[in-house]
């Protein structure tokens, strides 16, 4: 018979295997292949500079495009060469709550030399990203960031697949290093770390080939800390597929420029239209007029004439969001930043005043609270819908962010947006969103400008 002891020790293990932490069992997570975050060099500014240091997976930015089947399993041994503790987070993915990369809320963060057993299931196929979810403003901006596609069983009728992560780094004009300011009270209190070096796969020209009517498929990943992206197609035709990894349900035309906030993704289905011998361009909008920020230099055709309009992608598992059942409804009223309406605020407990925030390089709230406490946002029964009532009462765009479950926009008489992770808000704005708590867990919800969520805009919510 079974003591009570041995039958403990025994569960504890089998629940460490499927959190894919340790105990380790020889040859069980021994073949995790490896992600080694470390230091390296790359040529990010102009050749007059020299390599820029940085921080990347494997020494690389972005780090390896991460591929895995919808379905099926990731699996990696992150090994933390960095000189700072570290972890990471696999954004979008309604994963295994331990293993969502949050240090303080869903494991420790893996001390510097140490390593960690990433292992989870990818329901969805799509579009996401990985980054360092530790000193995120540093880690982030250091280039700790890349991209993680899950395929769908069949693969989509286009004759490529591009991942293009959108990135923006702050560079020092004079050495061509990284601005190693990362704790800048101006950048917490304004709009955040934004760069001066904009890049696409970590290039500042990025040139691909293409041919005439090529239909290409479009990953934008905005990975940058806070820049939001504005972009247009120019010798090219194109829809919206898919928003933060989740297919739409028909195909939208990009007419105008598409906005991308930091954390947030587009699938794009584009047909090259320019000419033999000129060049197509997914092109940044901005004030002085339109930059590359992808070229496709055209030669050769690919068909003889157009195809006809692309069909939708495969949709993912259902995420009904049901208003009229059981509904927690929530506020969450975000104040505070340069020139705002915040005049007081509880920090550590204790109620403070600007001067005091401001001190302590804290410039953000939710709801009158400065960063993440032991109190969550909600605490949500699983299955139950949460509505969300957001007002950015500031003067700034925020990123809203909430992991582990996607939500859906509540539009005007009940309609029900896009399934998303990341809401991109202007300020003054109050917007809703829905989601069900569908996924058991703590799970965080902030502002991805990393700058803001360090200053304050962070809080949680659990679901039991
Ligand atoms: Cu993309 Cu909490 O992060
Ligand atoms: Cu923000």
């Amino acid at each position: 018979m079974q003591t009570r002891r041995q039958f403990i020790a025994s569960s504890a293990a089998a629940a460490g295997l499927l959190a894919g932490t340790a105990p380790r069992i020889a040859g069980a997570a021994a073949h995790f292949e490896a992600m080694e975050l470390r230091a390296g060099f790359v040529q990010l500014a102009p050749e007059s500079y020299p390599a820029t240091g940085i921080w990347g997976v494997d020494g690389t930015v972005p780090g390896a495009v991460l591929r895995v089947a919808q379905g099926g399993r990731m699996q990696r041994r992150l090994i933390n060469s960095l000189p700072q503790a570290t972890a990471m987070h696999w954004h979008g993915i309604r994963i295994d709550n331990a293993m969502d990369g949050v240090p303080g809320l869903t494991q420790d963060a893996i001390a510097a030399g140490g390593s960690f057993d990433y292992d989870f299931v990818t329901p969805d196929a799509g579009t996401f990203w990985y980054h360092s979810h530790n000193q995120s403003v540093e880690q982030v901006a250091r280039g700790l960031r890349g991209a993680l596609i899950v395929e769908e069983p069949d693969p989509i009728d286009v004759d490529r697949d591009e991942v293009l992560v959108l990135d923006d780094w702050l560079i020092d004009p004079e050495t061509g290093q990284l601005d190693d300011d990362f704790a800048s009270p101006h950048s917490r209190s304004h709009a955040g770390r934004l760069g001066n070096l904009v890049t696409t796969n970590g290039a500042m020209d990025h040139v691909l080939p293409a041919q005439r009517y090529e239909r290409l498929r479009l990953r934008l990943i905005n990975a940058a800390n806070a820049r939001i992206f504005a972009l247009g197609l120019v010798g090219l035709e194109g829809w919206i597929v898919a928003l933060d990894g989740m297919p739409l349900p028909a195909p939208e035309p990009v007419t105008d420029s598409l906005i991308l906030g930091p954390g947030q993704r587009a699938d794009l289905i584009v047909d090259v239209m320019a000419d033999e011998g000129e060049a197509a361009f997914l092109a940044r909008v901005e004030t002085e007029g339109p930059q590359s920020q992808v070229a496709f230099q055209v030669s050769g055709r690919a068909a003889l004439a157009r195809r006809p309009a692309p069909a939708a992608l495969p949709p993912n598992p259902d995420q009904a969001v049901d208003l009229l059942g059981d509904v927690a409804v929530l506020d969450l009223n975000m104040q505070g930043g340069a020139m705002g309406s915040l005049r007081r605020a509880v920090l550590d407990g204790e109620s403070r005043n600007f001067n005091e925030l401001l001190q302590a390089n804290q410039f953000w709230s939710f709801n009158g609270i400065v960063g993440m406490t032991d109190t969550p946002l909600a605490r949500l029964e699983r299955g139950q819908t949460a509505r969300l009532s957001i007002f950015n009462d500031s003067n700034f765009p925020h990123a809203i962010h909430l992991h582990g479950m996607h939500f859906r926009e509540v539009l005007a008489g009940d309609a029900l947006g896009p399934l998303r992770d990341t809401l991109l808000m202007t300020r003054g704005e109050r917007r809703e969103i829905a989601f069900t708590a569908g996924n058991p867990g703590d799970w965080l919800l902030h502002c991805h400008m990393l700058s803001h969520a360090e200053a304050g805009m962070m809080t949680w919510v659990q679901v039991a």
